[in-house]
C-alpha cells in the first residue's frame, strides 16, 4: 500500500488518453456525457517547488460515458505559466499561498501568467478553466486542448473574482463578482447573459478592507455575499512581495457580515452580522416564509488555508497545537427579510463535516432542496484528508456515507437520471484516490441509496483535485 498523503499530493507528469477503462460493477447505460475536472497536478520545477497545494499547475481530466463504457484523458492546461515555469525550472506565475514570487498585485491582470487550476464552468458556450483571477481560459472539452484566455467585451475592472459563478436559470444569466482593490476598494456583482461575451454590472458597493471571499449564493430575487473577517491589510499590499493570501489578516473579534443585494436593481436590501467564521463554499440559499436561508460549509477560523500547505498535507497531520484542523460544519443561517434584527444565528444541519459540497444544481440551485453531498472526515480525525463521501438528507437531518479502506474520495458530482422524479434520482460521481493500488478510480454511486454501482480504474494516480462539472452534451 502506498501512502495516501504522499501520492494524493504527488505531481502527475503523464498525459494519456484511454478509450475504455477497466470497469468493476456496472456503469448505468443512461449515463451519456462527460465529467470534466480541474486541479493542481505539478508542484516541483528544476530549481523551485511550490509550497501550497492550491498553487500546483492546472491539469484537466475528462471522463466520458457511453453505453456503460468510460473513456479517460488528461492534459495540462497549456498556459504561459505552464510553459515558462517548465522551461525556466522555476515559478513564473502569481501564486495564491506559496512563498512570494509574483504576487497578484505586482502585475496588472492582463499581463499576468495565469494558472487556472480551481474549477470548470461553461459560460456562453465556452468551456472555461477558472481561478480567482478574472481571466478564464477556454479549452476544447473533447481534446482538452487549450484555446486561450477569454477577454470580455466590457469595461468592468477588478483583480479578484470567484471560481464559482452561479447560473441563474430564471434569467439565463451567469452571476459572479469581482473585487477592485485600491485606495477605495469596490465589490462588484455582475452577470453574463447566455450567449453574450460581456459582463453587465448588477450592483456594487465600497469596501474599506475587502474580505477574502471564495463563493457566494443566489436566491430567486437576491445575491447573498458573506464577508468574513479575513480582510486585506493595505500596508501589506503596499510593501508587496507576498503571495495573494498573505495580504489578508484573520480578525476573530470582528463579525462575519451577510450582504443581500437585489438581482433586479443592485440595491442592498439587508446587512446582517454573525459570529466570526470562514467558508470556502456556500452550499445553497433560498427564500422561505419571510427569510433567506443560507447554507454553507463553515470553519471557525482560517487555519485550513495555511494548513493546506504541501509539507503539512504530505505528512497527513498539521503542525499546530491542535491535533487537527477544525471541521467544516454544515451550517444554516437564517436572514430575516423584514424586521429590525440584524444579528443572525445558525443551526447545525449535520453532525458530520462537509466540504466540496454539491447539490442537484439544475433543479435545486436557489430553491429549497432536500439533499446535499460532500467529502467528509470523521470528527476529531487526526488527519487532514477526507476519507468518506457524505449524503445529507436536509429535511430529515440524517447522513449516510460511502467509504472504502485506503480510499480518499474527491468532490462528489450529482448527475440526474433522464426520467428523474425525485431530487436524488441519479448518480453521484467522484474521483477516488486508492492508496492500496497506487492509482485512482472514477466511482459511480446511486445518489439515493449511496451504494456503489461501479467504478472505472484509471492507470495512474490523479492528484487530489478541486472542482469539476458534468456536461451531458459533451
Ligand atoms: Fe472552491
Amino acid at each position: 500500500m502506498t501512502n495516501p498523503f504522499t501520492i494524493g499530493y504527488a505531481s502527475l507528469n503523464d498525459e494519456i488518453s484511454v478509450a475504455s477503462l477497466p470497469i468493476e460493477g456496472t456503469i448505468p447505460r443512461w449515463l451519456v456525457g462527460t465529467l470534466l475536472r480541474n486541479g493542481p497536478a505539478k508542484f516541483e520545477f528544476e530549481q523551485e517547488e511550490l509550497w501550497h497545494w492550491f498553487d500546483g499547475l492546472a491539469m484537466l481530466h475528462r471522463f466520458s460515458f457511453q453505453d456503460g463504457n468510460v473513456s479517460y484523458a488528461n492534459k495540462f492546461l497549456q498556459s504561459d505559466a505552464n510553459k515558462t515555469s517548465k522551461e525556466e525550472g522555476r515559478i513564473t506565475f502569481p501564486v495564491f499561498a506559496s512563498d512570494p514570487c509574483k504576487a497578484l498585485f505586482k502585475h496588472s491582470v492582463t499581463e499576468m501568467m495565469l494558472n487556472p487550476n480551481v474549477s470548470i464552468q461553461k459560460v456562453s458556450g465556452d468551456f472555461l478553466a477558472l481561478t480567482e483571477i478574472p481571466l478564464p481560459m477556454a479549452f476544447d472539452p473533447h481534446t482538452l486542448d487549450t484555446l486561450g484566455v477569454v477577454e470580455y467585451k466590457d469595461h468592468l475592472t477588478g483583480q479578484h473574482s470567484s471560481a464559482h459563478p452561479l447560473y441563474d436559470f430564471a434569467s439565463k444569466t451567469m452571476i459572479s463578482y469581482m473585487t477592485e482593490f485600491g485606495l477605495e476598494s469596490t465589490f462588484k456583482v455582475f452577470g453574463i447573459k447566455s450567449g453574450e461575451h460581456q459582463r453587465t454590472l448588477i450592483g456594487s458597493y465600497p469596501v474599506a478592507e475587502p474580505s477574502y471571499i471564495h463563493s457566494f449564493s443566489i436566491t430567486e430575487r437576491y445575491v447573498v455575499i458573506a464577508e468574513y473577517p479575513y480582510r486585506v491589510v493595505p500596508a501589506k499590499l503596499l510593501t508587496g512581495g507576498k503571495s495573494f493570501i498573505q495580504n489578508f489578516e484573520w480578525r476573530p473579534q470582528d463579525p462575519t457580515l451577510f450582504i443581500v443585494m437585489s438581482k433586479q436593481d443592485g440595491s442592498i436590501i439587508g446587512r446582517y452580522e454573525s459570529e466570526a467564521f470562514f467558508s470556502f463554499h456556500h452550499i445553497n440559499a433560498f427564500e422561505r416564509a419571510g427569510e433567506i436561508i443560507v447554507d454553507l460549509s463553515a470553519y471557525p477560523d482560517t487555519k485550513v488555508i495555511d494548513e493546506s500547505n504541501l509539507p503539512n498535507l504530505r505528512k497527513g497531520r498539521n503542525d499546530g497545537k491542535d491535533p487537527y484542523t477544525a471541521p467544516s460544519e454544515y451550517r444554516r443561517y437564517h436572514l430575516p427579510l423584514h424586521g429590525s434584527s440584524s444579528t443572525v444565528t445558525y443551526e447545525l444541519m449535520s453532525e458530520y463535516e462537509i466540504e466540496l459540497p454539491t447539490i442537484n444544481y439544475p433543479r435545486s440551485n436557489a430553491h429549497d432542496y432536500g439533499v446535499a453531498y460532500g467529502i467528509s472526515l470523521a470528527r476529531n480525525a487526526p488527519v487532514l484528508l477526507a476519507h468518506q463521501l457524505v449524503r445529507v438528507d436536509v429535511h430529515e437531518r440524517t447522513s449516510n456515507f460511502w467509504s472504502a479502506e485506503g480510499c480518499n474520495p474527491g468532490e462528489p458530482i450529482f448527475v440526474q437520471a433522464p426520467d428523474a422524479r425525485a431530487e436524488d434520482d441519479g448518480v453521484v460521481l467522484s474521483v477516488v484516490l486508492n492508496a492500496n493500488k497506487g492509482n485512482s478510480f472514477l466511482l459511480v454511486l446511486d445518489a439515493h441509496t449511496f451504494e456503489e454501482l461501479g467504478r472505472a480504474e484509471v492507470p495512474h494516480h490523479i492528484p487530489l483535485g478541486i472542482h469539476g462539472m458534468y456536461f451531458p452534451e459533451v
